[in-house]
């Protein structure tokens, strides 16, 4: 049986019993009320069995983001497409973007332990040890033609107002694909009612233009995951 901490975690009821500790280590780095030193202290204690934790099958975010790209790129263009992977932690994304034949892919990570495991991937260029969305950052604008995010938003991690910084760094025309768990938009105080209607927002006002929203099953421990697709205009 459970503890009373264990059942005051979000999202733990429905988790299988074989993914309940690697549920809990994730959850580390996602428990309300975190600051962000927290969860860069987090990530950094967690970054050398994050791997093994989060395996493939578990979670499967990365796969699902890199597919949704190679999906919207020509195969023979793919080596002239500039990425940057946003929230890289360990380099997964950018792993299977590689294996798509993606060459040219950047990473921003702000915590140097999960950034010296991305080191060791080999297929990424250029490394931002930086936050988004807290502050300035030194990723020039209009520079990227897909910008990804997997697994980067949750509790104490990219605010919302990151995604100005998404549209700033994005070259007009290129795509912004935002790939978390579906029930952070509810249960994120930060996001509830206010991630999607900002992102809607600049919508309307024609920052961007909504490509594609859709629900997808088994994104990570079985939960639906969602992939937002956008245009910068
Ligand atoms: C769950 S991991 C996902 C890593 C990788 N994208 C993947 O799919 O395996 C979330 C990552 O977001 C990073 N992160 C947290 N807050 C961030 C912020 N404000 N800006 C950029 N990255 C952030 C963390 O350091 C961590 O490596």
């Amino acid at each position: 049986m459970g503890s009373r901490a264990d059942s005051q975690m979000k999202g733990i009821e429905n988790v299988r019993p074989e993914d309940v500790d690697a549920y809990k280590a994730n959850y580390r780095c996602f428990t309300p009320g975190l600051q962000t030193t927290d969860v860069m202290g987090a990530y950094t204690a967690w970054a050398q069995t994050y791997d093994a934790t989060l395996c493939s099958g578990r979670y499967n975010g990365p796969e699902m983001a890199a597919q949704e790209i190679a999906a919207r790129v020509e195969e023979d263009l793919r080596h002239c497409v500039r990425v940057l992977d946003v929230a890289a932690g360990t380099g997964r994304v950018g792993t299977e973007l590689a294996k798509r034949g993606f060459t040219m892919i950047d990473a921003l990570e702000p915590s140097e332990g999960m950034m010296s495991i991305l080191e060791d991937t080999g297929v990424y260029s250029f490394k931002y040890t930086e936050f988004l969305g807290l502050g300035e950052n030194s990723v020039p604008d209009d520079t990227y033609d897909v910008v990804v995010i997997v697994g980067g938003m949750g509790e104490g991690h990219i605010p919302v107002s990151g995604i100005d910084d998404l549209i700033r760094i994005t070259k007009p025309g290129g795509l912004v694909i935002n790939v978390m768990r579906l029930e952070y938009l509810d249960y994120v105080e930060a996001y509830k009612d206010k991630l999607e209607p900002y992102m809607d927002l600049l919508h309307q006002k024609g920052w961007w233009q909504k490509v594609d929203r859709k629900v997808v099953p088994n994104y990570a421990f079985d939960k639906e995951g969602i992939i937002f697709v956008h245009r910068v205009l």
